[in-house]
């Protein structure tokens, strides 16, 4: 990193979900760059090994680890005790709305709250989600970047996990808008590289029913090396003048679908797939959508038109504004981040 960043070495910073895939990388990306006084906070259930394994590679730094629930008041108000910047990756990631609501949006409330009277705050990272756009109006091939639309459609759209996303960043809006909070707000595509274990390919097709679907198309997949997010993710609560700014984070030479999916079955293993071109793959999702209304939600709208499109549409991304004003690039190309995450992967595949 090259931000003269000298003054705040010393300062407090908060992570949450330090814990976590993307939170223990970031945790290891401050203490790489010279940051020595950070408070780690996690879940008491939560596995710790990795965040610990990452802490103890650094000496004479200062980091606590704090355990409670950010949807507890009075944890929030320890968690934010005298913190100059705060990096938020907590977030509900499962299937269940109301999870997804409580611990994306109730736990940024909470934190946003605990803030009020901190006058050390310089800002508040929060870390979203790419789920949050709509692309349901743009062409195929368009550019998908920070000016495109969040999607409103939460019934048709039917993603809990963009849903709790989206009501994360109503919330920080409010609170800047209202309380004058000083924020950043990050939107990584998907982010893939040793830690996290399954697949790289639900944004290229589905396995829901027993074989790989694969929706065909040349469109790239909006990758991000976990690395190269966090290092991103760093900067924007580091970095002057940028409170209020929208980031993407995608890598550069990103794969396309098709690329992905002969890359994984080569060097993770083989697997049954069929091509399933992206308008037929529409057709099919409207048809089920149609079908989980006239039924009054016999089947859930998983497959639905939205969803299709956010996921499979095709769209180009870009890292203009990363690069532009966080001085931003990636530090592991993308041929070296797809090695690693394969070798993690074989290494831990199940016999
Ligand atoms: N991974 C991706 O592809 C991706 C893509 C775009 C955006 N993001 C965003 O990046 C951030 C980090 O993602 P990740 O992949 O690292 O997710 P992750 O591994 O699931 O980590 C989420 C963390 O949030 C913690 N958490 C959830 N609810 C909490 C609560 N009520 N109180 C305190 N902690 C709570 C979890 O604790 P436990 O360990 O106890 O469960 C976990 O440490 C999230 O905001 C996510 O939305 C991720």
């Amino acid at each position: 990193m090259v931000i003269d960043s000298s003054d705040l070495k010393d300062s407090l910073i908060l992570v949450t979900g330090a814990n976590g895939f993307v939170g223990t990388r970031l945790v290891d990306c401050l203490l790489k760059n010279g940051f020595r006084n950070l408070r780690c906070f996690v879940r008491p259930s939560g596995n710790h090994e990795s965040l610990v394994l990452t802490i103890n590679n650094y000496s004479g730094a200062t980091i606590e680890i704090i355990k409670g629930n950010l949807l507890v008041k009075d944890d929030c108000k320890c968690a934010t005790k005298d913190v100059s910047i705060v990096y938020h990756l907590a977030a509900g990631t499962g299937k269940s709305f109301s999870g997804c609501v409580l611990d994306s949006a109730v736990t940024t409330r909470n934190l946003l709250d605990a803030l009020y009277s901190n006058t050390l705050l310089k800002r508040f990272v929060n870390v979203s989600s790419f789920s949050v756009y709509s692309n349901f109006k743009m062409c195929r091939g368009a550019l998908l970047d920070e000016t495109c639309p969040i999607d409103r459609n939460y019934r048709q759209r039917f993603d809990s996990y963009a849903f709790g996303k989206i009501k994360q960043e109503d919330i920080v809006f409010q609170y800047a808008r209202e309380r004058g909070i000083p924020y950043t707000i990050l939107r990584p595509g998907v982010v893939f590289g040793p830690g996290r274990g399954g697949t790289i390919l639900g944004r290229s097709g589905t396995d829901t029913f027993g074989f790989f679907m694969h929706i065909t198309g040349r469109h790239k997949i909006p990758l991000t090396y976990v690395d190269n997010c966090a290092d991103a993710i760093v900067r924007a609560g580091l970095v002057e003048g940028i409170d209020g700014e929208i980031f993407n984070v995608v890598d550069d030479d990103l794969p396309t679908s098709g690329a992905l999916v002969r890359a994984v079955k080569r060097n993770i293993g083989p697997f049954f797939s069929v091509r399933v071109p992206y308008h037929l793959f529409y057709i099919f999702c409207s048809v089920w959508e149609k079908y989980s209304t006239w039924s009054h939600g016999q089947l859930q709208p998983v497959f639905n038109r939205r969803m299709c499109a956010a996921s499979h549409k095709g769209n180009r991304f870009s890292n203009d504004k990363l690069k532009r004003l966080l001085g931003w690039k990636p530090i592991v190309p993308m041929d070296e981040a797809l090695k690693r995450y394969f070798s993690y992967m074989k290494k831990n595949k199940k016999k």
